[in-house]
């Protein structure tokens, strides 16, 4: 397989950020502190390069031994996702949105491989030599709880009533030395885990990898099928299965290369204040909450270790983009694994988050395709948790394109007709438009295609014909490229 510009994929992080950096995809920031000059720096750098902002490494962390890095946004630009996915270099984040959706065509899971060694094992630190002090862990927002130490992080649990593995992304506070918080919106696959463990009476055994290759990221933080293990998934678009690695106390599987992995369990009814921290939607909008606690007692980590960052913040963020793009295609492939036909594009965009205004383009073919469009869209896995705006368009509008997008809905939409509601479906504490502790919201689904029913009969476009424009711009083109 053709990996992006290389042959093979990249072994582990430490290849990644090599690649990264040949492709002039990598800022190096020495000197910025783990108190708010981390975070500060990834606001300004995202917030001011919006269109193409490079990934960061922080690197001779004051207080820290040289040596010792700390990285964010890896896979936040078409190019990057690209080269951490495997798929050729893109023009567009459309390409990257449409490799993802043909390769799943083809695609299936590649399980982890057990291994006995690897890299995480440089060093181990165990019980009271657990000091989770000694990395650079950020505080990234003024108005933050606390330092995170869990931002992009991979938290491993295994259900134990249906014996399988779910990698979930969910923040980690740091409480103490050897203490971490969770905070698990309700719904969460890690959640229902941590739930049945509780119920059974028993502790809820967790790894915490907080340095990682992105691949695995990019799996964790969205959401997969409950039951297909994420490091299966991101195995299967690796093309070779990830290695991994039996736990110490819980024979819990960690990634042989991971950087950094904390390893404890959560004991029902041992809870510290949570919060607040600063999220994805551009909010404080969970109160400080008493939340489980992880109790750590052992650290893995490789010798000069990376640890990976992410900064929820008002969007853009240093992961709001890549989220984009992995939203999209895995909705465009869930609604057509679902049956539909006729999609043409998907873009969930930033602004929302990825989640809260997302638009489907469709070549309409029969009375009630843009519904079946949007129903799917608003409800499969992938769309479904705290949506707000589903929106369906035909063929000739790019969902991406916000212009276009306004202007079908202002010019092929009649509200009364043509939106409907969801009620009572799945959200959270993030959603700030929650009163506080309700659950559930409710979606709009708008339907701006050209009715159906009179669809030869809607008004023709004014515009040009594309051979007319063709003609003109070659018989014109000084006075264009003046204009
Ligand atoms: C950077 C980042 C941070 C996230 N933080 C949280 C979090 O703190 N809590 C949460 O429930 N979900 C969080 N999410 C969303 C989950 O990772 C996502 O819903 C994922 O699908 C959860 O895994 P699961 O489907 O196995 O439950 C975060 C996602 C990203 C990308």
């Amino acid at each position: 397989m053709k990996y992006n510009e290389y042959d093979a994929p990249h072994r582990d992080l430490r290849e990644l950020l090599d690649r990264l950096d040949a492709a002039g995809e990598l800022l190096k920031i020495p000197g910025a502190h783990w108190n708010l000059e981390m975070g500060a720096l990834i606001e300004e750098i995202y917030h001011k390069k919006a269109d193409n902002p490079p990934a960061i490494q922080f690197e001779d962390i004051p207080g820290f031994p040289r040596g010792w890095l700390a990285v964010s946004g890896l896979t936040n630009s078409s190019r990057r996702l690209a080269i951490t996915l495997g798929f050729p270099v893109p023009d567009t984040p459309m390409d990257v949105v449409r490799c993802y959706r043909d390769r799943m065509k083809g695609y299936g899971p590649i399980p982890p491989v057990a291994v006995k060694d690897g890299p995480i094992l440089e060093n181990i630190d165990r019980g009271d030599n657990v000091d989770l002090l000694k990395f650079p862990v950020p505080f990234l927002h003024e108005l933050d709880g606390g330092r995170y130490i869990g931002t992009d992080d991979l938290v491993i649990m295994h259900d134990p009533e249906e014996d399988w593995t779910n990698i979930g992304t969910y923040r980690a506070m740091l409480h103490d030395k050897n203490t971490v918080g969770l905070w698990m919106s309700p719904g969460k696959q890690g959640r229902q885990i941590r739930e049945k463990y509780f119920k059974q009476g028993k502790p809820c055994p967790v790894l915490i990898s907080i340095g990682h290759d992105p691949l695995l990221f990019l799996a964790s933080g969205n959401e997969i099928k409950f039951g297909l293990s994420e490091f299966a998934w991101a195995g299967g678009h690796r093309g070779i299965p990830f290695e991994t690695i039996e736990s110490e106390l819980y024979g819990l599987p960690m990634p042989a290369h991971s950087e950094i992995v904390l390893e404890g369990a959560m004991y029902e009814g041992e809870t510290r204040a949570e919060g607040p921290f600063g999220e994805f939607t551009g909010y404080y909008a969970s109160e400080v909450s008493d939340e489980p606690v992880v109790r750590i007692e052992r650290v893995y980590y490789r010798t000069n270790p990376i640890m990976t960052i992410a900064s929820p913040m008002q969007p853009p963020s240093d992961f709001s983009f890549c989220k984009c793009v992995m939203k999209s295609g895995m909705i465009w492939d869930e609604i057509e694994r679902a049956g539909l036909n006729g999609v043409k594009a998907v873009w969930c965009h930033e602004a929302g988050g990825a989640r809260m205004f997302n638009v489907v383009s469709i070549k309409q073919s029969y009375g009630g395709h843009a519904k079946q469009a949007a129903m799917l869209a608003a409800n499969c896995q992938s769309g479904n948790y705290l949506g707000r705006w589903t929106v369906v368009v035909d063929e000739d509008i790019d969902p991406a394109n916000m212009f276009e997008v306004l202007w079908a809905m202002s010019t092929r939409c009649d509200p009364v007709e043509d939106i409907d509601f969801i009620r009572h479906a799945w959200s959270g504490p993030l959603d700030p438009r929650l009163p506080k502790g309700v659950r559930t919201n409710s979606r709009a689904i708008i339907d701006a295609c050209r009715p159906f029913s009179w669809i030869d009969e809607f008004p023709p476009v004014a515009r040009s014909s594309e051979a007319l424009r063709l003609k003109v711009r070659e018989k014109f083109k000084d006075a264009i490229d003046k204009a």
